[in-house]
């Protein structure tokens, strides 16, 4: 099969690795992809939001499947684009069509289609410019700390958490009356604050049937023991310990089956990823987040965890065959540690030469590329996060240690990276 990839990150980078272990894959081609993605398949010139463009090299490469790694393309429609375009529609595409998306690109969205199917989630209400005045009500008298969230993509800012109902006012009138995120905030959810232990579960589905893939933990915070601003992500860890097979069976049996049921119900198309971040609180868990793709880093661990053929996964589920098919883990557990840019998530500097890559593969571990390009015989930075090293190890303890090790070894002007990821299960 030809197998066209849509991204430039870490979780492509991990994807293109993984497919190219198949022998269902002929020819991978990634657009844009990165120096990582280059080395494992052919790099397109083509923008992750130019359907045009997408649909034009998917009939000059004779694709069979897209997969579609980041959610921009996919809550502007690209599988609808596809599916609805007589030249491409016998192309498999991996990903929900935009209504479906909404799942991740609307918070309201989301927090409705929870409340109809009877899956746990923190206590809401929505509010748009309509009914400002009433929200303000609302906030006055809501419990601390208070949740606030612009309803659309809000590049990972769009959440707010705020300690003082004076914050929360101000936060308010800021995101519905002077478009502090813009359109993304017209409409703003306002929730309850949970508290527990965060952890994210990711399932595969062709529609009707699904599959637990291996759950992850990432750390978002930019600074070590959770601390300083968020990011897209610093690490992160498979398995994540607290998942008991008691809570495992609760996920499944209130959220997992009931998300899966509840997008045939409502007749959404849905063959791809779902990514459920969840809070767990004394054993029972409740959804934050339905995002509609696969998370990075959490890709970068999951995947090495996946003993199965990929691609044979992602044939199944364009096909809906995955009831034939069983997830088979590796029983190590994965560590990913994040290399970024000094600066990150604020302003960095860009260009920066990466040396030490070539002599630091070491068996068991990987070195996945995020923000480089390839210029000359240099692989030089282009963005916040870099590199992910990512290593498999008999416990989080050990796993950790060789990723950070690699890192240890490898260089460029201003890098940085946590050195405490997992430590709760260390
Ligand atoms: P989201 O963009 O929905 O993933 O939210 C970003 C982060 O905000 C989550 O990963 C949580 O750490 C935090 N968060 C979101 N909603 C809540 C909530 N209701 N209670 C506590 N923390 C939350
Ligand atoms: N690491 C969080 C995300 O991919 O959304």
């Amino acid at each position: 099969m030809n197998i066209l990839l849509i991204g430039a990150g870490g979780r492509e980078h991990t994807f293109a690795w993984k497919i190219k272990q198949s022998s269902l894959c002929k020819n991978l081609y990634i657009a844009p992809g990165n120096a990582g993605t280059e080395t494992l398949g052919i790099n397109l010139p083509v923008a992750i939001a130019d359907f045009e463009a997408i649909a034009k090299a998917a009939l000059v490469y004779a694709i069979d499947i897209i997969l579609v790694g980041p959610e921009e393309p996919l809550v502007k429609g690209i599988v609808d684009f596809f599916m609805n375009n007589q030249s491409t529609k016998h192309i498999g595409i991996i990903g929900p069509a935009q209504q479906a998306a909404q799942l991740e690109g609307s918070k309201a969205y989301a927090k409705s289609f929870m409340h109809r199917y009877n899956i746990p989630t923190a206590e809401y209400k929505e509010f748009t410019f309509l009914n400002f005045e009433e929200g303000c009500l609302y906030i006055k008298n809501h419990s601390l700390p208070i949740v606030l969230k612009a309803d659309g993509l809000a590049a990972g800012k769009g959440v707010l958490i705020c300690e003082t109902h004076i914050e929360a006012l101000a936060e308010f009138e800021l995101m519905l009356i002077h478009s502090k995120f813009g359109d993304a905030g017209n409409k703003v959810v306002i929730e309850e604050y949970l508290t527990g232990i965060e952890m994210s579960i990711f399932l595969l589905t062709d529609g009707k049937n699904y599959l637990f893939l291996p759950e992850a933990k990432d750390y978002k915070r930019i600074g070590e023991g959770d601390t300083g601003l968020n990011t897209g992500g610093m690490g992160a860890v498979s398995p994540v310990p607290i998942l008991t097979p008691q809570l495992k069976e609760k996920i499944i049996r209130h959220i997992a089956t009931p998300t899966v049921q509840g997008l045939q119900q409502d007749n959404l198309h849905y063959k791809g990823f779902i990514f459920v971040g969840l809070m767990i609180e004394n054993g029972e868990p409740k959804v934050i987040e339905y995002n509609c793709r696969m998370g990075d880093p959490e890709t970068e661990v999951v995947l090495p965890r996946l003993k199965n053929d990929f691609v044979a996964l992602l044939a199944a589920t364009i096909n809906g065959t995955l009831n034939e098919l069983a997830i088979d883990i590796e029983t190590q557990a994965a560590v990913a540690v994040v290399a970024v840019s000094g600066g990150y998530p604020g302003e960095y500097v860009k260009g920066k030469i990466i040396y030490g890559l070539e002599e630091n593969i070491v068996k068991g571990s990987m070195v996945f590329h995020a923000g480089t390009i390839k210029e000359n015989e240099n692989i030089i930075t282009t963005g916040g996060r870099v590199l992910i090293a990512v290593s498999l190890g008999d416990n989080i303890k050990e796993a950790a240690e060789q990723s950070e090790y690699i890192l240890q070894n490898i260089h460029f002007t201003d890098m940085k990276y946590r050195s405490d990821i997992g430590y709760e299960f260390k």
